[in-house]
Order: structure tokens, then C-alpha cells, then sequence
């Protein structure tokens, strides 16, 4: 696909991010047989990578999402997580994979980790399609990886700007001539 006109270069290819999600969705699925997990979708970044990882998983399974905000339209993270909207399943008991697009600071997964742990799971992993690399304040145990990357501003495969750019199909770097803060 021809790189979109704002941004800088592509990061991950359409191809790359298949072939990864299906050797993660192989993994998980290993992991989790016979566990039925409960898979939980952070809005709204996170809903290519659900849908294609959940896919991806040949197993039993169930799914919810969570809508909550740490950025607000500004391209750095605020630190404040608010919760837009709240899950529909009750937690206790169900194995919880928490499914993100990408973990920046880490602090909405510290948050989110640490909520469902105390709504009564009987286990909470992460899986995320990205880390950016050296943004995190403090470590997060995150146990599924899709692609380490640069601490740049990335767009594309449900990550926005301004809610902007979610839908193209790869991940890029937004040229800084397109953010204004
Ligand atoms: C983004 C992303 C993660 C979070 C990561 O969400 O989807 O949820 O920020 O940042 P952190 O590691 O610094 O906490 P955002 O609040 O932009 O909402 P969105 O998914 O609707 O774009």
C-alpha cells in the first residue's frame, strides 16, 4: 500500500503484522487451551489487534472491551486514565488477557492490570502489538509482544492522532509537521 502523504516512513508492514500475530495467536492459543479465556479489548486503539488476534486463536474463548483514555487528543501521555466505559462480565475467577494496541508509558496497563486483579481474576496477562521502547515509567510485565519499536509517534492499525489515521492498514510515522503539540 502507497504510504500515506503525512507520514514519514512505514514502521510495520500489513504482512509483518499477519505473520506476527499469527505465530502470537499460535502462543496464546498453546497457553490458554482448556482455560477459556476472557479476551479485553481497550478501545479504541485496540480493535484491529483483537479482531485479528482473536482470529488468529483456535480456541475457545470470550470477549469484552473497556473504553478508556490516557492522551486525550494531545500526542503525549497525560497520566490520568479515565474510564469511559466499563466491562459487562464479571471478572472472578476468568483467566484475563488484556489485549492494547501499544504500551507507551505503561501507565494505563498498570491501571488496568491492577483493577482487574482486584475485580477477582484468576490470572491477568498482557498482550500488546507494541512497546515503544525506553517510554515506560516504571516496568510493566507485559507477556505477549508483537513488535518492540522506536519511542516515535506512530500512527496507523488503531492508533490515532487527533482520531485520525486508525484505519491504515500498517503502522507509520507521523510526520511532526502533523501534530501541533
Ligand atoms: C492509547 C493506547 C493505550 C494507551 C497507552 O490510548 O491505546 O491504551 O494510550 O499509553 P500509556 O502506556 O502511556 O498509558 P488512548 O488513550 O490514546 O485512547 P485510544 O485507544 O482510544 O486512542
Amino acid at each position: 500500500m502507497e504510504l500515506h502523504p503525512d507520514l514519514v516512513r512505514t514502521l510495520i508492514t500489513e504482512d509483518e503484522l499477519k505473520e506476527r500475530i499469527s505465530e502470537l495467536g499460535e502462543e496464546i492459543a498453546r497457553d490458554y487451551r482448556g482455560k477459556n479465556p476472557l479476551l479485553i479489548g481497550i478501545l479504541k486503539g485496540a480493535v484491529y489487534f483483537m479482531t485479528d488476534l482473536s482470529r488468529a486463536l483456535p480456541i475457545p474463548l470470550t470477549m469484552d472491551f473497556m473504553a478508556v483514555s490516557s492522551y486525550g487528543a494531545a500526542h503525549k501521555s497525560s497520566g490520568v486514565v479515565r474510564i469511559l466505559k466499563d466491562l459487562d462480565t464479571p471478572l472472578t475467577g476468568r483467566h484475563v488477557l488484556v489485549v492494547e494496541d501499544v504500551l507507551d508509558t505503561g501507565l494505563t496497563l498498570k491501571y488496568l492490570v491492577r483493577s482487574f486483579e482486584a475485580r477477582g481474576a484468576a490470572s491477568v496477562e498482557i498482550a500488546t502489538c507494541l512497546v515503544k521502547e525506553g517510554a515506560q515509567a516504571e516496568p510493566v510485565d507485559v507477556r505477549y509482544v508483537g513488535f518492540t519499536i522506536p519511542n516515535e509517534f506512530v500512527v496507523g492499525y488503531g492508533l490515532d492522532y487527533a482520531e485520525r489515521y486508525r484505519n491504515l492498514p500498517y503502522v507509520g510515522v507521523l510526520k511532526p509537521s502533523c501534530y501541533t503539540d
